[in-house]
């Protein structure tokens, strides 16, 4: 697939099909990629934790859906005026209570807090996923109970979470994620003037 086309319709994927395996090599491929990222030195902080236990990937699919209905429940009266924001809320929800069921759970880890060095990494793994049709959605919702997450795991103390993607096959379609223009987004020469 074309990089461009890749980019463009990279988009969080939050239902997926829990039937439909997912393979070990795909898997193997798109944390390859993530695994070649940039990094400040190259000091390559970022580890990738890859869950495809059952009962393990049931038990985050619970600590993450706890965390993302307390987040949720102030969002509740918003949707009644927004039907971008309700519809957005309707599939974070779906994915809060099938979190657990996806083929594979991607826990994105590193010690301290190399920020910078890490989601570069993992954009690269959501483009490799896109390539190979595989869904994802990069979520952080977890980070309430990730002391249970790193328990359930054995992690490391001094090592940290950063994000929990979901892989699987797409039950919807894929297309372009909404954006908006880049003449909104972006100056030439000074802040506020069109890019052209
Ligand atoms: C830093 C970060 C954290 C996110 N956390 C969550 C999350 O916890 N749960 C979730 O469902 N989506 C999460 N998302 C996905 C965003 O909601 C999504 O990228 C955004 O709404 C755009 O959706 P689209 O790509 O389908 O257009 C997160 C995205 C980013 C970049």
């Amino acid at each position: 697939m074309d990089v461009f086309e890749a980019i463009r319709t990279t988009r969080a994927m939050r239902r997926l099909d829990p039937s439909r395996e997912v393979s070990d090599e795909d898997i193997r491929t798109i944390v390859e990629a993530a695994t070649k990222a940039g990094s400040a030195g190259n000091r390559q902080p970022a580890r990738w934790l890859v869950v495809r236990d059952a009962a393990k990937r049931r038990q985050l699919g619970e600590l993450y859906r706890e965390c993302v209905e307390s987040l949720l429940r102030e969002d509740q009266d918003r949707t009644k005026t927004d039907p971008a924001i309700a519809r957005r809320l309707k599939s974070t929800w779906h994915l809060a209570r099938h979190l657990g069921e996806a083929p594979v759970l991607i826990l994105v880890c590193a010690p301290g807090q190399p920020y910078a060095s890490i989601f570069v990494g993992v954009q690269n793994l959501m483009l490799a996923a896109r390539a190979l049709r595989l869904g994802t959605t990069l979520t952080t919702s977890h980070l309430c109970n990730e002391q249970k997450v790193k328990a359930l795991l054995g992690i490391p103390d001094d090592v940290n979470t950063f994000g929990l993607i979901p892989v699987g096959y797409p039950l919807g379609r894929w297309g372009d994620a909404p954006r908006r223009p880049v003449e909104e987004l972006a100056y030439r020469d000074e802040w506020g003037r069109e890019l052209r």
